[in-house]
């Protein structure tokens, strides 16, 4: 999609790693951006760095009140066209400890309610905001 200065852009997990280097190359293009993540001490670091075109909203993305005010936050600045989606927990996870000890399902279900619960509840929430912007080129915004 044409990325322009009068559009905003959410980035989930903005904080770190992909997040953060998604927020630079949109700001670097003029896009306002969103950077929603749970880390406020890493989320007012990157503030400092991506400067005046990025805002930090404190937010678990499997919480729908707290992905809303999100998704606010982004219409305040301009229309919201895009949401690029990198909060998510990597890592390894054993099946049986080393001291031979079941693993721990309370990790695994924290992964599973992170990566999947959390990843359809910030596209949803994201497309149906931009499913009411007025189309562009063929495109009303992406979610990825
Ligand atoms: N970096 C890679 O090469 C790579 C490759 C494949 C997959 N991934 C996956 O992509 C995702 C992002 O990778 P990364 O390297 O940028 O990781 P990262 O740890 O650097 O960044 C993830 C960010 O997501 C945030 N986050 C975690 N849970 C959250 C939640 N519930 N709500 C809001 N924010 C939350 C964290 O605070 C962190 O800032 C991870 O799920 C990772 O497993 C990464």
């Amino acid at each position: 999609m044409k990325l322009t200065a009068d559009m905003s852009a959410v980035v989930t997990g903005g904080a770190s790693g992909l997040g953060l280097a998604t927020a630079r190359r949109l700001i670097e293009r003029g896009v306002s951006v969103v950077i929603a993540d749970l880390s406020e001490e890493r989320g007012n670091a990157a503030l400092d760095e991506l400067g005046p075109k990025a805002r930090f909203v404190k937010a678990d993305v499997c919480d729908t009140d707290q992905m809303n005010a999100v998704y606010d936050a982004a219409e305040a600045l301009a229309p919201l066209r895009a949401l690029v989606h990198c909060a998510g927990l990597g890592g390894p996870l054993r099946v049986v400890e080393k001291d031979g000890s079941p693993g721990s399902l309370e990790k695994y279900e924290s992964i599973v309610r992170i990566n999947l619960i959390g990843t359809f509840n910030a596209l949803r929430l994201g497309a149906a905001r931009m499913a009411k912007n007025e189309m562009i080129d063929g495109e009303r915004g992406a979610a990825c």
